[in-house]
């Protein structure tokens, strides 16, 4: 069941998901975490450094990567993961993966990553932002519902929205690496965050649309343990009528 959980703002979201997070990891400490990088999550990795929790042996895969960038690149995913989560969260870093793939053939590289989730048990807990079109992870729509590990092209709006982090939208690479929609639907519990107003209009797709490839979010309506955490900014366009809908599906 998908439930929605409506906050003030992004400090509360954050403080919720690190607390379903600190839950895992007690009743667990070789729990197996999903990290979204992004900065949906970032109120999540700072309410959870606050806690102070062992998380040293813990295990952690990203959703994605750019392909092309050079290694060490500061908006690697691998950089940002590093600098935003493994360090302040004092995670173990040679626990923590991310799909790069540097010097091998980026479809190699994919498989591999779904192989070694496999090969780590699946992933418990799965931390989730949405894209303004909807994307998950960066499965676009189109992506389809049963898709792994993969190659996957970025289009224009996505490298638009993630221009910000580079000096202009040329350097935004045009292909990543992506958890699939089926790999993530596969993650035990899934947490899908949701802040402010640029993102009302996906998440109301996502929640009261129709499940399917065109709205990539619309898959955790189909997960049996998926919370979504939104602030009012977020959830600002999702009627009663959804909220019915959604406590039911
Ligand atoms: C990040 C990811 C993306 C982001 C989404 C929202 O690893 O897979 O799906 O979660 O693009 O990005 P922010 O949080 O920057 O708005």
């Amino acid at each position: 069941m998908t439930r929605l959980v409506v906050v003030a703002d992004d400090h509360e979201g954050g403080e919720l998901a690190a607390e379903i997070i600190a839950d895992q990891v007690e009743a667990n400490a070789a729990s197996v975490l999903g990290i979204a990088t992004g900065t949906t999550p970032l109120t999540t990795w700072a309410a959870l450094a606050e806690h102070g929790l062992d998380l040293s042996g813990v295990d952690a895969f990203a959703l994605d990567e750019y392909v092309g960038l050079p290694q060490g690149h500061p908006e690697s995913f691998e950089s940002v993961v590093h600098r935003e989560v493994v360090v302040p969260l004092g995670l173990d870093p040679t626990r923590v993966r991310v799909p790069v793939s540097h010097g091998v053939d980026p479809h190699l590289a994919a498989a591999g990553y779904e192989q070694s989730i496999l090969e780590a048990g699946g992933i418990d807990l799965q931390i989730l932002g949405i894209g303004r079109n909807g994307h998950l992870a960066f499965n676009e729509p189109g992506s389809t519902l049963e898709s792994l590990t993969r190659v996957a092209p970025l289009n224009a709006e996505t490298r638009e929205d993630n221009a910000r982090f580079f000096s202009s939208v040329d350097e935004v690479p045009t292909e990543c690496i992506t958890q699939g929609l089926g790999t993530i639907s596969r993650a035990r519990t899934l947490i899908l965050l949701a802040f402010g107003s640029h993102k009302a209009q996906a998440l109301a797709a996502a929640l009261e649309g129709p499940i399917g490839v065109q709205m990539p979010a619309s898959i955790i309506r189909s997960h049996p343990d998926a919370v979504v955490i939104a602030d009012r900014q977020a959830a600002a366009l999702f009627g009663t009528t959804g909220a019915d809908r959604l406590a039911s599906a």
